[in-house]
């Protein structure tokens, strides 16, 4: 892989050269606030050599032709960030007990804890964002072809991503345990055990056994919020990795006399 060059600081970053008129000041407290962050960075940097890593991640030459239809990824990602972090501040005061707790402390954030209902009414309709946003990106990365070599192992993560979307979902729709959301599982959890050979084991592992008890709120939560984040925090990273890796792919209709398939580059 050719070795990219530095990237130049922005104008607006460097320091004007003193004029040969002005008489040279003696570096004060707010010049030497001013420089704190750049010394920190540094200080990290001569440590870690982070920068490169840095460098390799976010200034890379893209294809010719890339357009909006490219941001869909990052904005999935972004629903992903919001939903994590909105899903934090809702754990502080959900209580995944089927005994009555449930449904009260979902009352008690959406009633009675400052910006609760704000936060709670993001997460939900941000996990529906997110939903359509994982497959219009999906369209996106099948239309322009970007599944074929060498990127199909982003691809097949791509599809582990989405399954673990759908679980998240799933899961997530019972924790406010109404009458909707029970029922809605019930009849999802009973489709799922009609899958063909592994479909009545795993309905029986996500009811925790073969009835709905309050196990299954427990169980469902942990999924939740533990095991498909944990998962999809490692595919994402993988995933990024990949794309980091490998580049993104130029429309199709702009490489239609390329030579080789990693000659996506027409700079
Ligand atoms: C949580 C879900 C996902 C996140 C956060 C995510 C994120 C990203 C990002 C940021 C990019 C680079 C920018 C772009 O091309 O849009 C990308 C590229 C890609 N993604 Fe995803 N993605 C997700 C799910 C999926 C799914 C469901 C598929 C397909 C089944 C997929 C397949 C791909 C492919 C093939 C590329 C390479 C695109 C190219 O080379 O032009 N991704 N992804």
């Amino acid at each position: 892989m050719p070795k990219l060059p530095a990237p130049p600081v922005p104008a607006a970053l460097k320091e004007a050269p003193p004029r040969p008129d002005e008489p040279r000041t003696e570096t004060g407290a707010i010049e030497t606030a001013k420089q704190a962050g750049t010394t920190v960075i540094d200080w990290i940097d001569e440590r870690t050599s982070l920068s490169g890593t840095g460098r390799w991640l976010m200034f890379r030459k893209v294809p010719k032709g890339t357009n909006w239809a490219y941001t869909l990824g990052s904005a999935t990602l972004f629903a992903f960030l919001s939903q994590a972090v909105t899903g934090v501040f809702l754990a502080m005061y959900y209580r995944p007990s089927a005994t009555g707790g449930a449904y009260e402390s979902v009352r008690q954030i959406t009633t009675g804890v400052f910006l609760g209902q704000f936060v709670q009414g993001m997460h939900l309709w941000g996990a529906s964002v997110m939903i359509v946003l994982v497959f219009l990106h999906m369209g996106r990365t099948f239309l322009y072809g970007a599944y074929k070599y060498p990127r199909e192992l982003t691809w097949v993560i791509g599809v582990v991503l989405l399954i673990l979307t759908m679980v998240m979902a799933l899961t997530g729709y019972l924790l406010p345990f109404d009458q909707r959301a029970y029922w809605a599982t019930v009849v999802a959890t009973n489709i799922t055990g009609t899958g063909p050979i592994v479909g009545p084991y795993l309905a029986d592992f996500l009811r925790g056994g073969p009835e709905f008890t309050t196990t299954t709120l427990s169980r469902f939560y942990a999924i939740h919020m533990l095991v498909v984040p944990g998962a999809m925090i490692a595919l994402i990273g993988a995933h990024l990795y990949l794309v980091s890796k490998l580049g993104t792919t130029a429309p199709p209709w702009r490489r239609a006399h390329r030579e080789s398939p990693f000659d996506t580059v027409e700079a």
